[in-house]
């Protein structure tokens, strides 16, 4: 499998379906003007892959879970913006152009977040992903996304964050607000992908357990892209966590020790993808990727 490739067509995928389900359009005025600079600036689309990965690794088909892929994506734009914001990391560059309240100003960055939230629900509960399908799956798979969001995921993370910054560096806590503020999101779209595609519990359960330790690698990438990385490369800021005084893995551990837990992660999921068989080789991949990123 060709990584770069596969990876290429399925943001095609998404970033088509994306399209279809948050058109352009006048009559949405600024609101929707800031919500589609966000969404559209260019992003990875990880997420959304993850959860069509996610279905095909149960025998299902990307059209089936599309829905929820992109409601992920919407989620961890939002996510992104009010990330930005001057009350939380304050950064002026995403995706490689000005940030949304550096844009559209702090109040329409505020609602173009709330916005692509609740846009996110509306796909979720939107009653024609009901037909042909169990509704449970449905139901369970929405929940799963909104519940990874929440306090006890994606948001309760972000509290984490910005709880610790300036305090004692310590590995019981970076890992924790680590395994929440990303690695939940992460885990709910190949968890959700999944649930929706017909999987087993079991097989469900499997992809959990990949999904929290290719999401907590991922941060731990992050953290170390933005002390080694090229700016140009990631569009956005590097040597921001240092100034912030955020808690990082190289800030608790170094970064020569935090590489080589977030290989270990990696590798890991890597291997419990190789036991579902090989309709979850893209995921085998996809979990190497994490740590080889340069973006
Ligand atoms: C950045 O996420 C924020 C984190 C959770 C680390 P991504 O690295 O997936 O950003 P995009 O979506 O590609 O812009
Ligand atoms: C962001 O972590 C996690 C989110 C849930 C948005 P960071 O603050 O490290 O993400 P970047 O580096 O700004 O993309
Ligand atoms: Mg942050
Ligand atoms: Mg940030
Ligand atoms: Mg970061």
């Amino acid at each position: 499998m060709e990584l770069k490739a596969y990876l290429a067509q399925r943001r095609e995928l998404v970033d088509e379906a994306l399209e279809r389900l948050l058109p352009a359009d006048e009559a949405g005025g600024d609101i929707l003007k800031a919500m589609r600079y966000s969404l559209f600036a260019g992003g990875k689309r990880l997420r959304p892959i993850l959860c069509l990965a996610g279905a095909e690794a149960v025998g299902g088909r990307p059209e089936q879970v599309m829905f929820c892929a992109c409601a992920l994506e919407m989620i961890h734009t939002y996510s992104l913006i009010h990330d930005d914001l001057p009350a939380m990391d304050d950064d002026d560059l995403r995706r490689g152009l000005p940030t949304c309240h550096k844009k559209f100003g702090e109040g329409l960055a505020v609602l173009a977040g709330d916005g692509l939230l609740t846009q996110a629900m509306v796909l979720l509960s939107d009653p024609a992903q009901y037909a042909d399908r169990e509704p449970l799956r449905v139901l369970a798979a929405g929940q799963a996304v909104m519940r990874a969001a929440g306090f006890q995921g994606m948001v309760g993370g972000q509290a984490v964050d910005l709880a610790s910054q300036n305090q004692e560096p310590d590995l019981a806590t970076v890992q924790y607000m680590h395994a929440l503020k990303t690695g939940a999101l992460i885990t709910a779209a190949v968890q959700s992908g999944a649930i929706l595609a017909g999987g087993d519990e079991e097989q469900v359960n499997h992809l959990v357990r990949y999904g929290r330790r290719v999401g907590l690698a991922f941060q731990i990438a992050d953290d170390l892209l933005d002390r080694e990385g090229d700016q140009a490369k990631l569009g956005k800021a590097t040597h921001a966590d240092e100034k912030h005084g955020k808690m990082t893995y190289p800030a608790v551990v170094g970064a020569v020790q935090a590489r080589k837990i977030g290989w270990d992660l990696v590798n890991q999921a890597a291997e419990l993808a190789r036991e579902l068989g090989p309709a979850a080789d893209p995921l085998a991949e996809l979990a190497r990727y994490i740590m080889e990123r340069t973006h």
